[in-house]
């Protein structure tokens, strides 16, 4: 197993990506009950490896990686799996799984805009649950930063809590989430956490990050909202035009 700090430099204006937004979920305390706040689901993953061709020999980058649960069931199909995350606590969780699994994906502490990718181009780069974690302008280029870490043809896959409701009716959206979603504090994310959410971490509308997606160099293949405050973008690095 291997960790890297594969980072790039960047100006000193840069967003600080290692200071955490909103809902802290780096503290040792947090990190312990993440996976049962999340319902992070061995067979969940497995079904979305499998509809990302992820198998042996394939390359798979997984952005915000958290407790490393993609990475390691990618790993343990073969994959050369690599999880970049910001959080030393995340990575310390995601090493013992992968331990556990007697599996050796690359760990980096690494964020979306300073991960660089020292491997071949990758296949597929998967972020769930974490690019909301950078105001827009950033995510704008961490996207770019996720396309150039893609072979031409690779797959970018990213699933969020993401807005496809009308901007007039946003604050019902909102509140029927965070209502439905909040659960008692020791059984799941709490109404504190969802309402920080709201407040205070990025997330933004399916109709900004489809003019991102496509900016950054990808053709979106496929989408999928199943909530109006939860959704999927399965994406495509365009090949190179051809040159007369
Ligand atoms: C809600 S968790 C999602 C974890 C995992 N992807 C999952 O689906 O369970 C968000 C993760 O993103 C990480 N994170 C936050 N900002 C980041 C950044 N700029 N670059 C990389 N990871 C980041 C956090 O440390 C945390 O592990």
């Amino acid at each position: 197993m291997s960790q890297t700090e594969s980072k790039r430099s960047h100006p000193s204006w840069s967003f600080p990506e290692y200071t955490p937004v909103g809902t802290d979920l780096s503290s040792p305390a947090a990190v312990a009950s993440y996976d049962r706040n999340q319902g992070t689901d061995a067979a969940a993953d497995d079904a979305l490896l499998d509809r990302l061709g992820v198998t042996a020999g394939i390359c798979m980058v997984d952005l915000g990686c958290g407790t490393g649960s993609l990475v390691v069931q990618a790993a343990r199909r073969g994959a050369e799996a690599h999880g970049v995350d910001v959080s030393e606590e995340m990575l310390t969780h995601a090493r013992g799984r992968a331990r556990r699994f007697g599996v050796t994906p690359h760990w980096h502490r690494a964020g979306f805009l300073d991960y660089a990718h020292r491997a071949a181009p990758a296949d597929v780069v998967t972020t769930k649950s974490a690019l909301h974690q950078l105001p827009d302008f950033w995510k704008q280029q961490a996207l770019l930063n996720a396309a150039a870490v893609l072979r031409p043809g690779g797959t970018l896959y990213v699933w969020d809590v993401m807005f496809s409701f009308d901007p007039a009716e946003a604050e019902d959206h909102l509140q029927r989430w965070i209502d439905s979603a909040s659960r008692p504090q020791g059984e799941g994310f709490t109404r504190a956490d969802f309402e920080t959410h709201v407040r205070e971490e990025f997330s933004t509308y399916t109709w900004v990050l489809e003019g991102m997606i496509e900016r950054a160099g990808l053709e979106i293949v496929s989408h999928s909202f199943p909530r109006t405050t939860h959704g999927e973008f399965l994406c495509r690095k365009r090949l190179p035009m051809a040159s007369a």
